[in-house]
C-alpha cells in the first residue's frame, strides 16, 4: 500500500487513497523517554522500542523530548512520529510503501543539486526496526523523499492560469523553519529556494509555554500550541491556565510571539519583493498571513493562503503521484 507522508517536526501528516478516495490523518509528535504504565485510562498506551531504547507516546508531558530542530529528520523520534502516525491512521498494520519529505534547504544542497546523501541518510533511518510493546507496527518496505513546500501549489497553479514568465514565491512556515522556493510559470522550472532553520511557529510555542509556567500550568508543547490555535476561545483559555490573574499576561505573550514571528519572516524574504504571486502553506501559515498580505500588498489577491495549509503538501504530494 502507498502511503504519503509529511513527517514534520512537530505534525505528521498523512494521506492516502482507499477506493479512489483520499483520506487523511494527523498526528502530533509529543514522545519522551521511558514507558507509561498500561492500562490506566481511556486511550490505548503506545509504548516503543527502538534500538533498545524505550519511548512513550504522552501529549501532556512537560518532559516532551524537543523535536523542533533541523536535526530531527534522522533522530530516532523521527522514526517514532512515523510508525504513531500510522498506527493511528485507522489502518491495520501492514507492509507500506511510503512517500516522505525533507525541508528544501535539507533536500538541495545550496547549488539548488539533490542532496543524496541527506535523501539516503533520512530512508536508512526510516528502515530502522521499531517495536511496540504488546502490538504490531507497520513494516516500512520502500521509502521517497520528496522536497517540502514547493508541491504544495502544484495543481493551485494550474487553476490559477500563472503565465510563463510568472514568478510565484511559495512561503512554508512549520514548526521549526521557514521553508520557501520562487516557481517560474507553471513549475517550468524553480528559479530560487531558501530556507531558514531559526524561524518557525516553536518560537511563538516557546514564549507561550515560559508565559504558561509562570501562569503556573507547566505543560507539553502541543497543549501550548493547541492555546495558540485557540487563543479567542476563553472555555479553551480558561480550562489550560490555572492561575486566572496571569491570563492577561499568557495571552499578550502569545500575540507579541505571533507579531515578533511575522516581522521575522517579512524581514528574512525582503529579497523576495518582486516576484508575482506569494502562496501561503504549513501549519503556522493562518499566523502570518496577514503581516505577508501587508508587505507584498502590490499584489492584491495575488497573495492567497492554500486552504487547509497544513495538509496541502500531502494532499497535493498524494494528488501528484495518483493511487
Ligand atoms: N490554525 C492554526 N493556527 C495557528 N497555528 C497552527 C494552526 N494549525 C497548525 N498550527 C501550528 O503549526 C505547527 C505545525 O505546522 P506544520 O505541520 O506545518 O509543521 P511541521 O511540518 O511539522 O514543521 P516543519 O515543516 O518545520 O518540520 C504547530 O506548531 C501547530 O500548532
Ligand atoms: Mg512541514
Amino acid at each position: 500500500m502507498n502511503i504519503f507522508c509529511d513527517d514534520g517536526s512537530t505534525a505528521v501528516k498523512l494521506a492516502w487513497y482507499d477506493n479512489e478516495k483520499l483520506h487523511m490523518s494527523l498526528s502530533s509528535n509529543s514522545f519522551r523517554s521511558g514507558w507509561k504504565v498500561e492500562g490506566m485510562g481511556m486511550r490505548q498506551t503506545f509504548n516503543y522500542e527502538l534500538d533498545g531504547k524505550k519511548y512513550t507516546y504522552d501529549e501532556v508531558s512537560n518532559e516532551s523530548i524537543r523535536t523542533t530542530h533541523i536535526e530531527y529528520q534522522y533522530t530516532d523520534l523521527n522514526v517514532l512520529a512515523v510508525h504513531h502516525a500510522l498506527l493511528n491512521s485507522g489502518l491495520k498494520p501492514q507492509k507500506v510503501s511510503l512517500t516522505v519529505t525533507l525541508p528544501i534547504s535539507e533536500y538541495y544542497t545550496k547549488e539548488c543539486q539533490k542532496n543524496e546523501l541527506n535523501i539516503q541518510r533520512k530512508i536508512a533511518n526510516l528502515m530502522r526496526k521499531v517495536k511496540l510493546n504488546k502490538g504490531e507496527v507497520f513494516t516500512i518496505e520502500h521509502v521517497e523523499v520528496m522536497p517540502e513546500s514547493l508541491p504544495a501549489v502544484f495543481a493551485r497553479l494550474v487553476k490559477d492560469n500563472v503565465g510563463q514568465y510568472e514568478k510565484s514565491l511559495v512561503i512554508d512556515l512549520g514548526g521549526t523553519t521557514l521553508d520557501v522556493g520562487v516557481i517560474v510559470g507553471q513549475f517550468d522550472s524553480v528559479s530560487a529556494i531558501h530556507g531558514n532553520s531559526e524561524i518557525g511557529v516553536s518560537q511563538v510555542t516557546n514564549a507561550a509555554l515560559t508565559a504558561l509556567k509562570m501562569a503556573s500550568s507547566n505543560t507539553s508543547a502541543m497543549v501550548a500550541d493547541e492555546l495558540i490555535k485557540q487563543r479567542n476561545n476563553p472555555e479553551f483559555v480558561r480550562q489550560v491556565i490555572n492561575d486566572e490573574n496571569k491570563t492577561a499576561l499568557v495571552l499578550d505573550t502569545i500575540e507579541s510571539a505571533i507579531a515578533s514571528l511575522s516581522a521575522q519572516v517579512v524581514d528574512d524574504l525582503a529579497g523576495f519583493r518582486d516576484v508575482n504571486r506569494v502562496y501561503i502553506v504549513g501549519g503556522g501559515a493562518p499566523l502570518i498571513v496577514d503581516a505577508v498580505k501587508t508587505a507584498w500588498h502590490h499584489l492584491g489577491s495575488k497573495v492567497v493562503m492554500m486552504d487547509s495549509p497544513q495538509t496541502s503538501l500531502v494532499e497535493s504530494i498524494a494528488a501528484f503521484k495518483g493511487e
